[in-house]
């Protein structure tokens, strides 16, 4: 077993027994029902080992992890005129906050927030129908992580819509200042559902790899976005990518990282890996609390910060 196989499985051993998980998210009812003592992750490193520990091969809804690939779909198709339309400051808010957006004209503060993933999904949608929108972005996730299973979990997508009153009022508050182009209803159909797209930790650590190789997927060589655009969605998964707990995450873990609701992060160590992890307990911050805890200790034994 190599080194970075016994860590893995030692961490998810040791992670099974902590008592303190978290608490479920439950404001998207759907997610409640996730079992709190689920584990996994997953680790694709740079000579192509994949170690996996727990529940790595368990789907669970990926949720805001999803505008890690949305943003990348984007900056694809508009380049740097994606600027105009989203910042690229950390909040220090709430992920679901709408403060700022009355005091900066409708503009997100980042991609990552809610607010930011919204304009970022109607820029995808850009007058296409919300089906073929959907269906490039999940034709991006099947194809990096080469699995064409991968689904969208449509009784989450269907929670969300009947709940999601408060990224209604950040749309149509985005949508009165001119922001968004698309009916508002399509552009948060189309975000209801790639926040729903369902895959296990093995998944999620495949499709990241590009990230942590320069633009690169290293198993096949082929280049997914040029290596200073892999470089810039990391230095925006640091700074943004944990909402009002991105400060901790880059203390603690010292990688970029995403979290979603659905207890997901997906984190960097570029140059040597793509990792994932999920837990289902969430922090106050709405990051996944034993995710976290397993990525500074997989970051400490690894040898991995990019500090
Ligand atoms: O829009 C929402 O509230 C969810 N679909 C995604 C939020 C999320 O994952 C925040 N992450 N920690």
């Amino acid at each position: 077993m190599s080194k970075l196989d016994s860590v893995v499985k030692d961490i998810a051993a040791e992670m099974r027994q902590r008592p303190d998980r978290g608490t479920v998210a439950d404001y998207i009812p759907e997610l409640a029902h996730v079992d709190p003592n689920a584990f996994g992750l997953a680790v694709a490193d740079a000579e192509g080992e994949l170690a996996c520990g727990g529940d790595a091969d368990l789907p669970f809804s990926i949720q805001s992890i999803s505008k890690v690939f949305t943003l990348t779909l984007a900056l694809g198709m508009v380049g740097d005129r994606l600027w105009q339309r989203v910042g690229r400051e950390p909040s220090g808010t709430p992920f679901n906050s709408i403060v700022q957006l009355e005091r900066e004209r409708g503009i997100p503060r980042n991609p990552f927030i809610n607010a930011g993933a919204i304009a970022v999904t109607d820029v995808i949608l850009s007058g296409h129908q919300p089906r073929e929108a959907l269906g490039e972005i999940l034709r991006f996730m099947q194809f990096l992580a080469d699995d064409p299973s991968i689904t969208i979990d449509r009784a989450v997508a269907a929670s969300e819509d009947r709940t999601g009153f408060r990224n209604r009022a950040l749309a149509n508050y985005m949508k009165s200042f001119g922001v968004l182009e698309n009916p508002v209803d399509f552009t948060l159909g189309v975000y209801f559902h790639h926040c729903a797209i369902a895959m296990t930790c093995r998944q999620l650590a495949l499709a990241g790899r590009f990230l942590a190789h320069q633009g690169r997927n290293p198993a096949t060589g082929l280049s997914v976005v040029q290596p200073e655009r892999a470089r810039r969605i990391n230095a925006i998964m640091l700074t943004c990518g944990h909402y009002d707990g991105s400060g901790e995450f880059a203390y603690r873990v010292g990688l970029p990282g995403k979290s979603g609701v659905g207890g997901g992060i997906l984190a960097i160590a570029p140059g040597a890996a793509s990792i994932a992890v999920w837990s289902p307990g969430l922090d106050a911050s709405g990051n996944s609390h034993l995710g976290r805890i397993a990525l500074e200790m997989l970051t400490r034994r690894m040898g991995w910060s990019i500090f």
